[in-house]
């Protein structure tokens, strides 16, 4: 009898916490966001880029989102990736003006390593790497036509 009262407790804990089951939490985080915009903590928007802005961190930051990322974001960052194309996701436009205006490099390396409905955290990636390819992504934003190789 005890040992049940327990173990509903414990239940009633893990079901409440998202923190304890990570898988049935962001599940739970996820169906209440279906329509919202990701909430980005304060401290993970305000965070600077430790990547200094020079071609080789674009330049590594492209390779990187063109292997990891481009599948669903396109090689350009366009969203028209031919996964996207074929799961009809839909996936912001990350050359847009009004996207690279609104987010900063905290939001947009947050967004990478927590993912958001369809957009899968992205968790083997040093920080460094995620932090260049926010540097590509940057770059996007300055030439819309997409990186030249
Ligand atoms: C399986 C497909 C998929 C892959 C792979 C993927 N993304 Fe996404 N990404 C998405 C979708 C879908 C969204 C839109 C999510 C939403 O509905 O909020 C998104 C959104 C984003 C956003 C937020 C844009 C905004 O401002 O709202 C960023 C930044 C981003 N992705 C970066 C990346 C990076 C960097 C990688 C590679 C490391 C990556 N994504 C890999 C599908 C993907």
């Amino acid at each position: 009898m005890r040992n049940g009262a327990r173990t509903l407790i414990l239940l009633t804990l893990i079901l409440t916490l998202p923190g304890m089951s990570p898988g049935l939490g962001s599940a739970l985080a996820s169906s209440s966001q279906q329509t919202g915009s990701p909430q980005i903590p304060a401290q993970a928007h305000k965070r600077k880029n430790p990547v200094p802005d020079v071609p080789e961190a674009v330049r590594a930051g492209g390779n990187l989102f063109a292997s990891q990322c481009s599948m669903c974001h396109g090689v350009n960052g366009d969203g028209r990736g031919d996964l996207a194309v074929s799961m009809k996701m839909k996936i912001p436009d990350l050359r847009a003006t009004d996207l690279q205006k609104k987010r900063t490099d905290g939001d947009l390396f947050y967004l990478t390593r927590k993912g958001h409905r369809d957009m899968p955290a992205e968790k083997r990636l040093s920080e460094q790497n995620i932090w260049e390819i926010v540097r590509f992504i940057r770059s996007l934003g300055k030439n819309p036509s997409g990186p030249k190789s």
